[in-house]
């Protein structure tokens, strides 16, 4: 059967994607896009069938650009080398070790933020506030206490935007080398201090796990690309919806009266979100 083969924009695709991805869910969900010398697949369902089939679409890529730019992570093994990995970070990111361990951090990190940013008239939401949140949860989650938050935000975007970088822009490339020997550094300094094994980060666990050293890297720089930029838009995303949501009646909202936004905020703004996405 021939591919279908569907053209792109790439312009107008960097600078809103939505338009192009409707379009390609429209009219050719499964299709050859030469701009970026890929096939693409832009239904939900169909990416949630394939990607369980290994034998055809394995995560093991040894020339994909994110196995080339951060090593060969996790997300990037299939069957048991990744549950092998995935399985000895679980304490790190358990619910449990969220709730005992990391929640009570995140609480003291947060207010700190909030005192400094009393007394200012106006703040950037994104850049005062959910970026430090996330960054300073990042550093102890990863063990790289070392890093400055801002450094941790610019490598985590620098690494997304290298792992993007279909069109193989040298300047993003070099980018996303740059950030990722910071990381490096940062992991090899930590390694060297008496207080690595003090926490349940992901250094410690990877390093009590016996995990050389390319193994531990490679799963931080994951745990950083993500999770860095999810979180703080995650919680930008939450805010600015909250303060531009309309009366809850009137969004189809029931159940979630004004007064639990507070309380309730992530519910209703992922009910908000989804009910978009599904128009
Ligand atoms: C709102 C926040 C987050 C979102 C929306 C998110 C989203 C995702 C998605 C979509 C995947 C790919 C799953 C797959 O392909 O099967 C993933 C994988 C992963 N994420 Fe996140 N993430 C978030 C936060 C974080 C944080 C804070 C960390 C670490 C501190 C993290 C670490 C990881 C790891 C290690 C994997 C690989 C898991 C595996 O291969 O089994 N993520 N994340």
């Amino acid at each position: 059967m021939k591919t279908v083969q569907h053209n792109i924009d790439l312009t107008s695709f960097i600078k809103d994607p939505y338009p192009t991805l409707a379009a390609l869910r429209r009219d050719a969900p499964i299709a050859y896009v030469p701009e970026l010398n890929a096939i693409l697949m832009s239904k939900r369902n169909d990416i949630f069938i394939c990607e369980k089939n290994i034998s055809v679409f394995s995560s093991d890529q040894p020339d994909g650009l994110m196995t080339q730019l951060m090593g060969q992570n996790m997300m990037r093994k299939d069957g048991a080398d990744h549950q092998r990995e995935r399985h000895a970070i679980f304490p790190t990111v358990s619910p449990k070790t969220v709730a005992n361990v990391w929640k009570a951090e995140f609480i003291r990190q947060t207010q700190d933020i909030l005192d400094r940013l009393v007394g200012q008239s106006e703040i950037d939401v994104v850049n005062d506030f959910a970026m430090p949140v996330s960054a300073k949860a990042l550093k102890s989650v990863t063990g790289l206490t070392n890093m400055g938050w801002r450094e941790m935000d610019r490598v985590s975007q620098g690494m997304i935007d290298g792992c993007a970088n279909y069109t193989g822009n040298k300047t993003v490339e070099a980018h996303c080398h740059d950030c990722t020997a910071s990381i490096d550094r940062h992991i090899s300094e930590r390694m060297g201090q008496v207080d690595r094994d003090d926490f349940s980060s992901l250094l410690s666990i990877q390093h009590k796990a016996g995990f050389d050293l390319a193994t531990i890297s490679a799963n931080i720089k994951l745990a950083i690309s993500g999770g860095q930029n999810e979180p703080r838009d995650a919680i930008a995303g939450v805010i600015g919806t909250l303060l531009v949501l309309p009366d809850p009646q009137s969004t189809g909202l029931r159940g979630y009266p004004a007064s639990s936004y507070a309380s309730n905020g992530v519910d209703v703004v992922v009910q908000f979100l989804a009910s978009g996405f599904q128009a």
